[in-house]
């Protein structure tokens, strides 16, 4: 089985069938999952917003969404997102694949009674896998992904020191990434930007518009995602046949 993560509209890769519904119980608390078939394969989705798209990013439960994959026996996992640009010089609309991430401001952690510091990172098979989907699609294949802890979006002044250190922002690739590898499993991240960083650009910017771009720019990802989940089980997966 492969996992997928994201927003409100993984549900709609056109290649996907037979979605089922789950609940599934860790010791972090439930996570609802959707089970289904891309081209045979067997995948799991998480919508990281939940299934009533009202989890803010600082709500959501991370540790449970990775823990039930792995309890689902899923070692790779694509997720994508939405993020803010923070280069004035990139062209919109575009795919990220960030290599590389800042979290200062998160606390997410499977290790609250434990002392374990892991070396965090995306995993650099899931990002050959996405990059490799990706072909012939405007994509820029490495970059920094600075997480904010939201919901609220960035002031003028917190984007003029971020963009100094990273490519895009968002609010929960970092926090996925380091629970992931807590969990021992390969996980990154393909992203859309949809809109210039508050001040990057001389316009206001509104979530409500945010919105409507990512849904927009989605079935790019979409797409990625979907050939993406193909390249991991031909290239990655152990066949035992
Ligand atoms: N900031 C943070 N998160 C985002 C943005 C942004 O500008 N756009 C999409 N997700």
């Amino acid at each position: 089985m492969i996992g997928i993560i994201g927003g409100t509209h993984i549900l709609e890769i056109d290649v996907l069938h037979h979605v089922r519904e789950e609940v599934i119980k860790t010791p972090y608390g439930i996570a609802e999952v959707d089970l289904g078939l891309i081209d045979g394969i067997e995948v799991v989705l998480i919508q990281r917003h939940g299934k009533k798209q009202n989890k803010p990013p600082h709500t959501i439960n991370h540790p449970a969404n990775f823990y039930a994959f792995k309890k689902l026996g899923v070692k790779y996992i694509v997720g994508m997102g939405s993020v803010g640009c923070l280069k004035e010089h990139i062209k919109l609309p575009t795919l990220i694949v960030p290599d590389d991430y800042i979290d200062f401001f998160s606390s997410t952690t499977i290790f609250n009674d434990k002392l374990v510091h892991i070396t965090p990172g995306f995993s650099e098979k899931v990002r050959r896998a996405l990059i490799v989907a990706g072909k012939g699609i405007p994509m820029i294949e490495n970059g920094i992904y600075f997480q904010t802890r939201g919901p609220r979006l960035e002031t003028k002044a917190e984007i003029r020191v971020i963009k100094n250190w990273a490519d895009c922002v968002g609010m929960t690739a970092a926090s996925e990434a380091t629970v992931a590898k807590e969990l021992g499993l390969e996980y990154a991240v393909v992203c859309t930007m949809d809109n210039y960083a508050h001040g990057i650009k001389d316009v206001t910017i509104d979530y409500e518009e945010i919105r409507r771009k990512a849904k927009e720019n989605a079935e790019l990802c979409l797409n990625v995602v979907g050939k993406a989940v193909k390249v991991i089980w031909d290239e990655y997966i152990d066949k035992k046949y």
